[in-house]
């Protein structure tokens, strides 16, 4: 089945793709990414988790390669097999765990993920799929298994208020303000994913003094 590309998937591709040739290897804030990890952590630890998981809109892997470093130690490590899916054009090498036999990345869409329905006991995204169509989210729950964890992190719309210095970004915000991409608030969040067969379990504010965002935590509905 093939789907038309959305209206701002270009805009995304063409920044994307420059800024992973760069030397940047995230685009998220740092304490998102350790919050998540010890969300993510605090499962695995509990025996909930999943031994597979799937980051959506990876980037670069930067937070499976952080995930790696700071807790190689443990004893679920070893059997944590990771898959990391993103539309942009990222040479191999830019990968940051390419050269690991446990993690996987795919080029693709989060709208027709290239996976079979129930694989995962875990889906994450930190800082993307709320770019994305909000069908994106029936994907995600999708290929979860009944009772799967999704937790996702989103943009809170304060990061794009003010305009960016950099043309190109100030595109794409723009885009995104004129056409209310982002979430508005967290009843819409509920709704949303409740509409798209994810029950939201928790939902926190977090912030690290220049950006804001929100922690979703949420779950497969099995009704
Ligand atoms: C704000 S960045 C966040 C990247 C990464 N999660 C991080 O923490 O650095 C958004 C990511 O979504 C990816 N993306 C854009 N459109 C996508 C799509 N349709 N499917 C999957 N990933 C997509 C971009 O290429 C980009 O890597």
């Amino acid at each position: 089945m093939e789907k038309q590309p959305f209206a701002h998937q270009h805009i995304l591709n063409g920044f994307y793709r420059g800024l992973y040739r760069g030397s940047e290897k995230h685009d998220s804030p740092d304490l998102s990414r350790i919050s998540l990890i010890r969300r993510m952590v605090d499962l695995f630890e509990r025996g909930l988790g999943p031994k597979v998981f799937l980051d959506i809109g990876s980037g670069r892997q930067s937070l499976e390669k952080e995930l790696k470093n700071t807790h190689k130690n443990r004893s679920w490590m070893d059997e944590l097999e990771m898959f990391t899916v993103d539309m942009a054009d990222i040479v191999n090498y830019k990968l940051l765990l390419a050269r690991s036999k446990k993690v996987h990345h795919i080029r693709g869409d989060a709208l027709l993920l290239p996976f079979d329905s129930s694989q995962f006991g875990l889906v994450v995204s930190n800082h993307a799929i709320d770019f994305l169509p909000r069908e994106s989210f029936s994907e995600a729950a999708r290929v979860l298994s009944p009772d799967g964890y999704a937790i996702f992190y989103f943009h809170h719309p304060s990061m794009i208020k003010s305009p960016s210095k950099n043309p190109k970004i100030e595109m794409f915000w723009k885009y995104l303000r004129d056409n209310e991409i982002l979430f508005k608030d967290e009843d819409q969040i509920r709704e949303e994913l409740r509409k798209r067969g994810l029950a939201v379990e928790e939902i926190h504010l977090n912030d690290d003094r220049v950006d804001k965002w929100w922690e979703v935590v949420s779950r497969k509905s099995t009704s």
